[in-house]
This record gives C-alpha cells, sequence and structure tokens, in this order.
C-alpha cells in the first residue's frame, strides 16, 4: 500500500519549530538493561498482585486521581493540595514549563543534566540559561547564583543529577530558592531514594520550592508513568490548572496506592544499590576506570575516545549501557545503571572483557576541561 504525502502549508509555533527532539534508545532492550537507570528487578509483590485485580469494568471508567493524591500526599506527610500525582517527571517537568514560562521569561538549569528540561524549556521560551559544570561535574552553586536575573522565572536542580550523580546539598538548594523569590525552584529528586536528602519538608517554608518525584526509579513502575510535584499549595493549583484531570491512568493509580504501602520492598530495594554502587565503584577501582563518585543508581565513568566501542562492546556481551559522549561536557563518558545482587557482577564482568576486546589502555591526564562551556546564555 502506497501512502500520499501531502505537504502542509501549516506550520506549528516557531518554538516547536525550533525546540530540541529526544529520541531515547530504545530498541532491542532484551539484554541486561544497565541503560536507564531504571529499577532492573520488578516492582513491590503487592503491585503484581493488585494488577490481577483489575476487572473490565474497572477499564471502562476514567481514572480518578484524587483519593490517590490524598493517600500519596499522607505517605509524604503533606495536604492533598500540596501534591499533584503527573504522567512521570517527563510530564511534571512539562507542566511546570507550561505554567510558569512566558515566551520572554529565563529558565535556568545547570549542564549537563536531563535533556527534557531543555526541550520543555524551549517549548515555551528561548530564555534557556545554561551553566556548565566545570571539569569535576560538581554542582555549579555559585554561577547558578550568579546566573539568576530578574527575568529568571524557573530553575530546575536535579539532586542527584543524572548523568553525574552529583548533588546538590539541601543547604544549596534552599540558597538558590532564596536568592530567586521571583521565579520557582523545581528540585528533581528522581533519584532521592538512593541518596536519602530531600528538601520536600522544605516546602511548607519556602513558598517558592516545588519538588518533583519520580515513581520510575526504585518503585519500579517506569512503565506505568506515575511521578509528582509537590509544594505550595497555591502553586500547585495553577499546575493543577494546567495538567488533565485524566493525565495519570487507572491501572497506574491503583498500583501506586499499594506501591506506596510496601516501605519494606523499597528500603530492601535502594539498600541493594547503595551495596551495589559500592561494589561498582571498587570493580572500576581495580580496572583502572575513573568515574564521578555517583549518589544515584548509576556511575558515570571516564572512558575516553573508546567510549562507542565501549557501549558497543558491552552489547555484545550481554549488557546495555548508555553513551554520554555527547552531553556537555561529557565527552569520554559512559553511564552505567546499578542493579541488584549478581547483575552488579554481571555488569562488571562484561566492563572488564569489552574493555579487553576494545584494547582500551587508562587515559594518562584529563583532556575534558578544553570542552567546557560556562554561563552560556541562549537568549540575547
Ligand atoms: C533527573 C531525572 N528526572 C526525571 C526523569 C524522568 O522520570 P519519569 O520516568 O518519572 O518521567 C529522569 C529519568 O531518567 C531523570 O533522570
Amino acid at each position: 500500500m502506497s501512502i500520499a504525502i501531502e505537504t502542509a502549508t501549516v506550520k506549528p509555533r516557531r518554538a516547536v519549530l525550533e525546540m530540541p527532539e529526544y529520541h531515547p534508545p530504545l530498541a532491542g532492550r532484551d539484554v541486561l538493561r544497565l541503560d536507564f537507570n531504571e529499577n532492573t528487578l520488578a516492582p513491590s509483590p503487592l503491585v503484581m498482585d493488585r494488577l490481577k485485580q483489575i476487572t473490565a469494568e474497572g477499564l471502562t471508567k476514567y481514572p480518578e486521581r484524587e483519593p490517590v493524591e490524598r493517600k500519596v500526599a499522607a505517605h509524604l506527610g503533606l495536604e492533598p493540595a500540596q501534591v499533584l500525582l503527573t504522567n512521570g517527571v517527563d510530564e511534571a517537568i512539562h507542566l511546570m514549563c507550561c505554567a510558569f514560562l512566558d515566551e520572554g521569561d529565563e529558565a535556568l538549569i545547570a549542564t549537563p543534566s536531563f535533556f527534557m528540561y531543555d526541550v520543555n524549556i524551549r517549548m515555551m521560551t528561548r530564555g534557556l540559561v545554561k551553566v556548565q559544570a566545570d571539569e569535576t561535574l560538581e554542582f555549579p552553586f555559585e554561577r547558578v547564583l550568579a546566573a539568576i536575573s530578574e527575568r529568571t522565572k524557573l530553575i530546575i536542580i536535579p539532586s542527584p543529577n543524572n548523568p553525574t550523580g552529583a548533588t546538590a546539598s539541601r543547604a544549596q538548594l534552599l540558597a538558590v530558592a532564596n536568592a530567586a523569590p521571583h521565579a520557582v525552584l523545581m528540585a528533581d529528586e528522581a533519584y532521592f531514594h538512593f541518596h536519602g536528602e530531600t528538601v520536600i519538608g522544605d516546602t511548607a517554608t519556602t513558598p517558592n520550592l516545588i519538588v518533583a518525584r519520580t515513581f520510575s526509579k526504585v518503585y519500579g513502575l517506569a512503565n506505568l508513568r506515575i511521578g509528582l510535584l509537590a509544594g505550595n499549595a497555591e502553586l500547585l493549583k495553577y499546575l493543577r490548572k494546567v495538567s488533565s484531570p485524566y493525565n495519570v491512568n487507572g491501572v497506574a493509580l491503583d498500583c501506586l496506592s499499594v506501591a506506596i504501602e510496601d516501605d519494606a520492598y523499597i528500603t530492601w530495594y535502594a539498600d541493594q544499590i547503595r551495596v551495589g554502587r559500592e561494589r561498582m565503584m571498587g570493580g572500576l577501582d581495580e580496572l583502572g576506570v575513573s568515574y564521578f563518585p555517583s549518589a544515584a543508581n548509576f556511575v558515570l565513568m571516564k572512558i575516553g575516545p573508546k567510549h562507542a566501542e565501549l557501549a558497543a562492546a558491552m552489547r555484545r556481551n550481554g549488557v546495555l549501557v548508555r553513551d554520554r559522549s555527547a552531553d556537555p561536557g561529557c565527552d569520554g563518558y559512559v553511564r552505567i545503571t546499578i542493579g541488584v545482587g549478581d547483575q552488579v557482577t554481571r555488569g562488571l564482568e562484561a566492563l572488564r572483557a569489552s574493555l579487553n576486546e576494545i584494547g582500551w589502555k587508562r587515559e594518562r591526564v584529563s583532556e575534558s576541561a578544553s570542552q567546557q562551556v560556562s554561563g552560556e546564555r541562549e537568549f540575547e
């Protein structure tokens, strides 16, 4: 069958033409998945039991978010009005940009970081301000503070950050929020459980602070697409206004309400990751591979010019990793997710074999400093 292709004369908004696209490499992920920082095992068994209770009639109904929002809010020690469930943190980022960014506003992020910030900010404004980390890849706190302007409307800071695993401390996050009372700070705590420090309790006293959490990582529900925004009830009202009332489907809501009851499972999984992370970093030391000391469920390894060869060799050896070389300041870096139990051993064994296969030798000096960009302002 041939498909007639007509040329459309209508064009989207300028921002849509100009914004970047995100195409994660999702094909062929049937070997050990150490590439997307997912839970590599399973969600709580309570979730699997709840799935078996899904009925045909249940599927015919529009989803009701509020009862589960009340449960999640109580779980976090917040009022229901302070919590909005979202279709993953991806949607949360989108809603933040829709609610708070007008064309002409500036939004501030530190790079390298999660690419969906870029995509969603540029959908709304040309005012994306990026503060590039130096060669240490630590959170560039002082330069983020210095980049705040009177046009700054939104600041997004992930802690721990992806792809580095670097953290911004609670004191740093609060200092940024306080330095920009005319802007909203979104603290992205997608990897909170692997680190343990949160500013969710500070939302009571910091009215311009909103925290994002995902159920895709430690909870193992990436395929159900659930996240949340939590913070000041007044700001949450605007976010609720721009969100669809049916943004989270009913199967996801049902599963979430039992997943949050199983704290023991979440604690167990997060503990597995902490132990696995130490083993992974110890194994990298033995292999002579340098890396960023991570607070998340992944480690960013410095491989050097053979980064793409390593990712390909790892795939041949049955383990997926993510080449992050295209991220700003990350030339030569490859990210590996921490799995549980023998998945760490398999990851390290595949690494040893792959490094041998590609004839990898440790880089003698750090070359990444030459490619740093700082305080890039795309707005002017
Ligand atoms: C920092 C960060 N925020 C948000 C997300 C997206 O989370 P979700 O699956 O809830 O959309 C990711 C996913 O990798 C991430 O690394």
